[in-house]
């Protein structure tokens, strides 16, 4: 979906990357990711967005965890400012669509322009997230 993005926008992609292995158990992270939200855990980054202050229009994409953005997620909108920028949010979830991030994200970042955003469930078929995601991109131009 980033690619996507980047490729309509002519924009580049940036994989957002934390410092701390995260657990490739499914089971057992999605009781590490409620912990980390509960204790509002600080997470550090591997990489720096370059010249971050040349992007005006930015898609940030990330699941939805527990009906919230994940816990790294609100240390990368505390460390990056998006005033005066918009941001694009789009997702993935299995029935929760945004759940409560899009609130959080204007919470985090609430002089940036937010708009509403695309996300779509997890086990439907790549082929249909590309056209609905494209085409949500070329309306938003
Ligand atoms: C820690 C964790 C919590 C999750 N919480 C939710 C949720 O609240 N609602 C939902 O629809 N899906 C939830 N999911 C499912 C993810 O949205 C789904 O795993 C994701 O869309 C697929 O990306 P993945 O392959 O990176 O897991 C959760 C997944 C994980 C790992």
């Amino acid at each position: 979906m980033a690619n996507e993005a980047a490729q309509i926008n002519d924009g580049d992609v940036f994989s957002i990357k934390i410092t701390e292995p995260y657990d490739s158990n499914y089971e057992t992270m999605v009781g590490i990711a409620q912990r980390d939200q509960n204790e509002n855990k600080h997470f550090d980054f591997l990489n720096d967005i370059e010249n971050f202050d040349e992007y005006n229009v930015v898609y940030i994409g990330m699941p939805v965890w527990w009906g919230k953005l994940p816990q790294p997620m609100v240390s990368f909108f505390e460390k990056y400012d998006f005033s005066g920028k918009t941001i694009v949010p789009f997702g993935i979830h299995l029935g929760s669509h945004f759940g409560s991030m899009v609130e959080q994200i204007k919470e985090l970042e609430p002089n940036a322009e937010i708009k509403d955003g695309f996300t779509v469930s997890a086990d439907v078929d790549n082929e249909k997230v590309k056209a609905d995601f494209s085409a949500y991109i070329r309306n938003l131009q």
